[in-house]
């Protein structure tokens, strides 16, 4: 069996906010597969390089950090050099810096070999900005998933107020608007719908509709 058959890919990819995140968690819990949460992994480059005062800018230094980091998903803890930095990677200023981060090529090179190694049977539901264009372009499924700027902030706002982090939300809008704009626009795997890609808006479905969307294209897919 190829490896594409016995390891398929969900590719779920859109802007912050859109939902992909729970989509992802959800779907990959109903299918039974293993889970990518690809963002994890620059907000981890961006939080150690805050930690360690290492520039957001120096693109080899940055690509070495990545290389030199042993990272693990342990269910929901992310362990990295045998740390655990759950929280600590979730911050609007982690968020901030993972998107400069997110632009420079050595670090996408660094995470590349880490985020296809995750892909095992019976399969992966695999969720960033670039999952359908550049780490699995041989998904038999791609999502992008997008909603508008107004709700996505709404949702990102009571999402960091629930984790007790204090935030304006004309605040959450301005920075989420920049870093949408910077991932758009970048010229290492900007976000942008694989041509092969479903397109849902969310801005008006409940988190279960868009799954119900998603577990049907997957049913037709012949994937569960
Ligand atoms: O999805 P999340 O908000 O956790 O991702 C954090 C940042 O990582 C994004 O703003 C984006 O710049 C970057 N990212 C990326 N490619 C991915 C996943 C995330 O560039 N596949």
């Amino acid at each position: 069996m190829t490896e594409a058959a016995a390891a398929p890919v969900i590719a779920i990819d859109g802007p912050s906010g859109s939902g992909k995140g729970t989509l992802a968690e959800r779907l990959a819990e109903r299918l039974g597969w293993h889970l990518l949460d690809s963002g994890a992994l620059y907000r981890i480059v961006a939080c150690e390089a805050l930690d360690r005062g290492v520039a957001v800018d120096d693109a080899a230094a940055l690509g070495a950090l990545g290389r030199g980091l042993d990272i693990r998903f342990d269910d929901a803890t992310v362990l990295v050099d045998g740390r655990d930095r759950t929280r600590d990677i979730r911050t609007e200023a982690v968020s901030a810096a993972a998107s400069g981060v997110a632009a420079l090529q050595p670090v996408r090179d660094a995470v590349l070999d880490l985020q296809r190694a995750q892909r095992r049977p019976p399969g992966l539901v695999a969720d960033g900005r670039d999952m359908g264009t550049v780490v699995f372009p041989d998904a038999p499924l791609k999502v992008f998933l997008d909603a508008g700027l107004e709700e996505r902030a709404d949702r990102r706002h009571r999402q960091l107020l629930e984790r007790g982090e204090r935030v304006d939300r004309d605040d959450v809008l301005a920075a989420l608007a920049e870093r949408d704009d910077r991932d758009r626009n970048r010229d290492v795997a900007p976000l942008r719908p694989a041509a092969d890609a479903l397109i849902i808006d969310s801005s008006r479905l409940s988190a279960d509709d868009v799954l119900a969307h998603v577990l049907a294209a997957a049913r037709k897919a012949g994937l569960c």
